[in-house]
């Protein structure tokens, strides 16, 4: 089997071809999630992950990122960290470690500082000019309206049959101070194991630990589902219990790869953009939707689908 990169939304174009440059020269998933996702850190004009990021209520930047290695189960990740250039690195550091690999808020940063990695003013002039506006319509805390466009970026990434998954995000804007959402817990953001596949997921992070949903994916896959089915499956039945419960859910998409080559992702969106590209195949921009599927969005589709 060869390599492959899955990852969420369409500002992750340039960095599935960047891993999928890693994975081509030889590089392992773990390195070629890094690579892909430091270019969405770094990129100031995405809102909701690294630099650039939308802050919480009280203007801060708090940043929440994670790793896991699905050939050895280790998985590394920080939350509620201010300053830290690069959040990712930071995860993929700790997924070294058996135990102390989640670390939060300033113990996170203590550790990233000890250890030299990169610290910088993460709040731009573009992301503090909507938090002023934002704020200034909203002095209601309660009745503060989180940007609709907020998403994780998330990447499941395959060398021959080792398989992991990453995430890195600013989580909610206007999120109430240390609110952590799905994206560094195992299980909810993320899930890797080799034998069965690797998920992610992006959205609103209650909503997607409410069903540990990347776990389940994983855990359909293992039971012999396509990555694919076990998306779709993991998801509607999510949507249909909550639906049960009396609870209403936001925005959740999933993606995934199993261990038999194949691909899949769901959303509860009309649309989803993601990005899909393999030993044989260059990065392409697919599209799912709760309605139409899963399609390759080319042309005018592609022309009209307006999110990051
Ligand atoms: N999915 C990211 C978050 O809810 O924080």
């Amino acid at each position: 089997m060869g390599y492959a990169v899955l990852s969420t939304w369409k500002m992750s174009f340039n960095g599935a071809l960047i891993a999928g440059e890693v994975l081509k020269n030889g590089g392992t998933p773990l390195e070629a999630i890094k690579a892909g996702i430091n270019d969405v850190e770094n990129n100031p004009d995405y809102l909701s992950v690294g630099y650039g990021g939308l802050p919480n209520r009280e203007g801060e930047v708090e940043l929440d990122a994670a790793i896991m290695d699905g050939s050895t189960g280790l998985f590394g990740g920080i939350m509620g960290v201010k300053g830290i250039a690069n959040p990712i690195d930071v995860a993929l550091d700790l997924s070294q470690k058996r135990l102390n690999c989640l670390l939060c808020g300033t113990g996170a940063e203590k550790y990233a500082r000890l250890k030299g990695f990169e610290f910088k003013n993460m709040l731009t002039e573009k992301a503090k000019k909507q938090w002023e506006e934002q704020e200034i319509k909203n002095n209601d805390a309660e009745s503060l309206v989180s940007y609709n466009g907020h998403d994780t970026v998330s990447f499941v990434a395959r060398q021959g049959t080792f398989l992991a998954a990453g995430v890195s995000t600013s989580g909610i804007f206007l999120k109430v101070p240390g609110r952590v959402g799905d994206s560094p817990i195992v299980g909810g953001g993320l899930y890797s194991d080799s034998e069965a596949g690797a998920a992610a997921a992006t959205g609103d992070g209650e909503d997607i630990l409410r069903g540990c949903l990347s776990y389940e994916i994983v855990r359909q896959m293992e039971s012999g589902k396509t990555a694919m089915e076990a998306c779709e499956t993991t998801l509607c039945n999510h949507l249909k219990k909550m639906n049960r419960k009396g609870l209403k859910i936001g925005p959740v998409s999933l993606i995934a790869l199993d261990a038999d080559g194949g691909f899949g992702a769901a959303t509860s969106l009309n649309e989803f953009a993601f990005i899909y590209t393999d030993n044989s195949t260059p990065p392409a921009v697919w599209i799912a939707g709760a309605k139409t599927g899963v399609v390759k969005a080319t042309g005018e589709r592609l022309s009209q689908y307006t999110r990051d």
